[in-house]
């Protein structure tokens, strides 16, 4: 499929195969375009084929009984997803939606045991990207088991933040997602968001300047140890 090879060459891992895996693999994608806001899929379905994001973002997503969700993953252009139940031959373990207008490059199952025989160097960058999922999640696993929802907003903001313009000891963060969507994120109420938000505004730590939130010298202070963590 004519642009594949982009969002190919866009995955850290895929990136580093040889030119003439990437080739097999993207000759054998086929192009789906889906509106934001479309399921691709979701918990439980039946799979047997995995997406390359070529152009936009999706989220991936679980949800209990209430409709409270938890937001897995905010994936963006080189991503793959959709590998496990293609893998393991089990239903999807989580729903994805695009959050934008997405361009997407599929490979069913038999395409990829194909590609695999004829190069093995693929199963090797599949494994490499499990495992590096796998550390992401063990990470997210830590945070909620160990840290409160205050450490958790603070990581969110750092991991999001940009120097200053102007202020050499302060962080910016621009673009952030609404409050509900942070909460799914990190694994607290919206209401609770919102309080922790109202602390940090209450006790200096931080400040909004345009479209900007401000993470003040004082805050990156308390939450130096949160960073790169
Ligand atoms: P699959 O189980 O086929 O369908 C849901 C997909 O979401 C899954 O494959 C992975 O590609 C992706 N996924 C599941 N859990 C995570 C996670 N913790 N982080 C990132 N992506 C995930």
């Amino acid at each position: 499929m004519e642009g594949a090879i982009n969002g190919l060459r866009a995955n850290a891992t895929l990136s580093e195969l040889s030119e003439a895996g990437l080739l097999a693999l993207a000759d054998k994608m086929k192009r789906l375009q889906v509106g934001r806001g479309s399921v691709i899929f979701s918990y439980q379905d039946d799979g047997d084929a995995l997406y390359l994001l070529v152009e936009g973002r999706v989220k991936v997503h679980l949800h209990d009984a209430d409709g409270r969700e938890l937001i897995l993953a905010d994936l963006g252009t080189g991503a793959i997803f959709g590998e496990m139940a293609l893998l393991d031959d089990c239903p999807r373990s989580a729903t994805v939606t695009a959050s934008e207008n997405c361009l997407l490059a599929t490979l069913s199952r038999l395409a990829m045991m194909e590609v695999i025989q004829e190069h093995p160097e693929v199963a090797m960058a599949l494994l490499q990207m499990l495992s590096r999922r796998l550390r992401e999640a063990d990470q997210v696993i830590f945070d909620l088991a160990l840290r409160d929802v205050v450490e958790r907003l603070a990581r969110l903001l750092l991991s999001n933040a940009k120097p200053h313009a102007t202020d050499g000891e302060w962080l910016s963060v621009e673009g952030l997602p609404s409050q509900s969507e942070i909460a799914a994120r990190i694994g607290a109420s919206r209401e609770t968001i919102s309080r922790t938000f109202a602390h940090f505004r209450r006790t200096g730590l931080l400040h909004s300047e345009d479209k900007a939130t401000v993470l003040t010298g004082a805050f990156i202070d308390r939450f130096d140890h949160l960073i790169g963590s």
